[in-house]
């Protein structure tokens, strides 16, 4: 139904407000508990052979909501009855803020893309927060971020106050250096500026929550050099963060179909969807190569399918999160992608997804 009708009724209207709309029926969906188990039944194909470790947890499934999509923790509880095993909401920054002018966010149908300058539009951490305390059935983690007006050498202050606020109710919690549209915030990814910031943020986590160890994550971009990528990987192992999610949106407008006078009228913005598959995928095997098993890897970036998950996997990621595919297939994709993955663990012989994939690295 999302093919023929949903999404050419949806694409009739700007991005942004086919965003709000979506995004109004799906909290509405979520705060109904009949509806919400309906709507999981339909949807989200959950299968036990999916269950994966990772980060202390057990998930239901390795395909998560990249952040982004919930940015103000409103939507999570149907969200999860889509059948993702978790939802990243943010970025949320201290102080609300209203983001960039619009128009900011661009459909590019021929490259199966969008192109973003929303610049951490959300309602603030505490407004989030008061949400996240509520009870679930979905794991949440939340992805923190400064506010535009903050300078960087400041940047620490606003993390560490993102993260006291949230960090007693979620299940990880995200430092996001890496978003474009922020001006300088990437500039956080050099070592000299990350390693201070990750450990106040470290330091905040442990004093807000004593008796649990929430895991804390980096987002990285993916136009990083391959010695910034080993520094930002060498940086994590000696901190001992739990782990990376690669990557976010990229500047890069190499290789699009799109003609490029369309692509230059959208103006500046970080590009996500299938042409960052890539590059994506080249980030991962480069981080997995530098930290070994030691680090959890969450790859994100054009991941449009079942295939595209495995081959994630395979390739050392433990889990994996998608944004744009779901713009363009809709919200049966996650659970057509769980029912294949839980059938392509039986068909190679195994009961479980995470034994298939450990079995074809062996091979690889
Ligand atoms: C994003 N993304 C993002 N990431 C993040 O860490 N914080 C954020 O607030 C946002 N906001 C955002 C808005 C929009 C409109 C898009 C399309 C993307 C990046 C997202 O989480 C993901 O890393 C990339 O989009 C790559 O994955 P996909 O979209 O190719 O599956």
């Amino acid at each position: 139904m999302y093919a023929w009708l949903l999404k050419p009724l949806l694409f009739l209207l700007s991005p942004e407000r086919a965003h709000h709309l979506a995004m109004a029926a799906l909290k509405l969906l979520g705060r109904m508990p009949g509806v919400r188990s309906w709507l999981e039944r339909r949807l989200a194909r959950r299968d036990p052979a999916l269950k994966v470790r990772a980060l202390g947890m057990e998930l239901d499934s390795p395909v998560g909501l990249a952040a982004g999509l919930d940015k103000n923790a409103e939507a999570f509880h149907g969200l999860g009855a889509l059948g993702f095993g978790f939802v990243e909401v943010g970025t949320l920054t201290p102080k609300p803020q209203p983001g960039a002018a619009r128009p900011r966010l661009f459909r590019l149908p021929l490259d199966r893309a969008l192109l973003n300058r929303m610049g951490f539009n959300n309602c603030g951490v505490d407004a989030a927060a008061a949400r996240l305390a509520a009870p679930r059935d979905v794991i949440v983690g939340a992805n923190v971020g400064k506010n535009r007006t903050t300078p960087n050498e400041a940047a620490a202050d606003d993390y560490v106050a993102a993260t006291r606020a949230v960090a007693a109710h979620v299940a990880y919690l995200v430092v996001n250096v890496s978003s474009p549209n922020t001006p300088a915030l990437r500039a956080l990814q050099a070592t000299a500026e990350l390693r201070p910031l990750l450990t106040a943020v470290r330091d905040a986590l442990t004093a807000a929550v004593p008796g649990r160890r929430v895991p804390l994550l980096v987002k990285i971009s993916p136009d990083l050099s391959d010695a910034e990528l080993d520094a930002i990987a060498d940086l994590v192992l000696e901190l001992g963060l739990e782990g990376i999610i690669a990557t976010n949106t990229t500047l890069s407008r190499a290789g699009l179909r799109t003609p490029s006078e369309r692509v230059e009228a959208c103006g500046d913005g970080g590009l996500s969807g299938a042409p960052l598959a890539e590059r994506a995928f080249e980030v991962l095997r480069r981080l997995r190569e530098r930290v070994e098993d030691r680090v959890t890897l969450v790859s994100v970036g054009g991941i449009e399918d079942a295939e595209d998950v495995w081959l994630r996997l395979s390739a050392g990621a433990t889990l994996v999160q998608i944004y744009t595919a779901l713009i363009y297939e809709g919200p049966g994709l996650v659970g057509r992608i769980n029912a294949e993955l839980a059938e392509r663990a039986r068909a190679s012989g195994y009961e479980r997804l995470v034994d298939a994939v450990r079995a074809s690295r062996r091979r690889a």
